[in-house]
């Protein structure tokens, strides 16, 4: 295992994520269990990133319910098709949100978080297993880049559910 991430000094995100997936890549390897990658994914993309809030809601049942994460306390059971994870979940595809006010039913947990973006994790049969929703204290702080960027970090995830 990697003992720390090496990053690139600029904060050009492509370069960033081009940085960061092998080395997740690498971290991961040998993992079998979920939960670990899962929490592991967190703390690399918040190491890289420092967004407000980076975390994974797991499907359980009809719900999503609160995985690991970093950042502040947040809300820990979402229904399927409310906010924007629901929606995610719902319409099984990533949801880029530039101004969390304007997405009608958005969860408020916390008042900084500006913009958000949340990433389905599919299993092998291409089932949502869970999400991965990252916040930014920036408005408009999430493009197709990050869309691309952070469904290859889940990809990750794919062969690790049961
Ligand atoms: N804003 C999300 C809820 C989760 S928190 O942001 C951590 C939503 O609308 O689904």
């Amino acid at each position: 295992m990697p003992e720390e991430l090496v990053l690139p000094s600029t904060k050009d995100r492509a370069e960033m994520y081009d940085a960061v997936l092998p080395q997740l890549e690498a971290l991961l390897s040998g993992e079998d269990d979920v939960i670990a990658a899962m929490a592991n994914i967190c703390a690399v993309l918040n190491t890289a990133f420092g967004w407000h809030w980076t975390g994974f809601y797991r499907v359980v049942g009809d719900q999503l319910v609160l995985g690991p994460f970093q950042g502040p306390v947040a809300c820990a059971r979402i229904a399927h098709g409310k906010g924007v994870c629901g929606t995610a979940w719902a319409q099984h595809r990533t949801v880029i949100v530039a101004d969390v006010e304007e997405f009608p039913g958005h969860i408020a947990c916390s008042a900084l978080s500006k913009s958000e973006i949340v990433v389905p994790v599919l299993d092998r049969d291409h089932v949502v297993r869970a999400v991965l929703d990252v916040d930014s204290v920036l408005p408009a702080d999430f493009t197709t880049l990050d869309a691309e960027g952070l469904e290859r970090v889940c990809a990750l995830l794919s062969s690790l559910f049961a």
